[in-house]
């Protein structure tokens, strides 16, 4: 089915804290037709994330929303809800998103927020994956990680039911840097594979 003949773009709100290159490579899709959607938002809860730069860059809607020092996590997330659904969204993509969302903000997005990890289920779930994997294979414990595209149906840390995974084998003479390179490389090609999964062919039995 071409990009013309599809009743209408699907849409996606990607949620960004930082350089913003997964980011980047769902827009790239969208741009190119691979994906059959369209970024309509961009939402950074940092003034520096780069992924607004690339935002304006390419004239989608980017919104700096910080969480305020007075308000608890639940709060942030009911306000973020409601501003993401100004977007009206297929998708909430979280891309590079280092905050967890409470189901303040889930229960108003059923099976429609995407996580992006770069780790295999069930190993090194939060912050500094890939650094975590890399200790371990120095400490020769592992000898692969992987990336995974999950959906977020509950306050669970990374654990949501599975879109996609990809091995990545970690080398001998890997550095922190090369493997880094390594997983965000098959990140940005998963991240759009699970997207495009998810437009022609909807929710995985599993998930629903
Ligand atoms: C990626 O590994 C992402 O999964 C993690 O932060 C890294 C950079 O992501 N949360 P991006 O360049 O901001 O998309």
């Amino acid at each position: 089915m071409s990009r013309e003949q599809l009743p209408r773009l699907y849409r996606f709100v990607v949620l960004i804290s930082g350089h913003g290159s997964n980011l980047q490579a769902v827009m790239n899709a969208c741009e190119s037709g691979e994906l059959p959607g369209e970024v309509v938002a961009v939402i950074a809860d940092r003034p520096n994330a780069y992924g607004l730069e690339r935002a304006y860059k390419a004239r989608i809607p980017a919104v700096y929303k910080p969480k305020r020092a007075t308000q608890t996590r639940r709060e942030y997330d009911a306000e973020l809800a409601e501003l993401v659904k100004v977007f009206r969204p297929d998708w909430v993509v979280l891309a590079g998103w280092m905050r967890l969302l409470t189901m303040e903000f889930l229960n108003h997005f059923p099976n429609q927020v995407v996580n992006l990890h770069p780790a295999l289920p069930g190993q090194f779930p939060g912050m500094h994956a890939i650094r975590r994997a890399y200790e371990a294979f120095l400490r020769g414990q592992i000898d692969q990680t992987g990336v995974m595209v999950h959906l977020v149906v509950d306050e669970g840390v990374d654990n949501g039911p599975v879109l996609l995974q990809e091995a990545v084998p970690i080398h001998p003479n890997d550095s922190l840097h090369t493997l880094e390179n390594r997983v965000h490389a098959v990140e940005h090609r998963l991240l759009v594979a699970a997207l495009k999964d998810l437009c022609f062919n909807g929710l995985p039995k599993l998930a629903v």
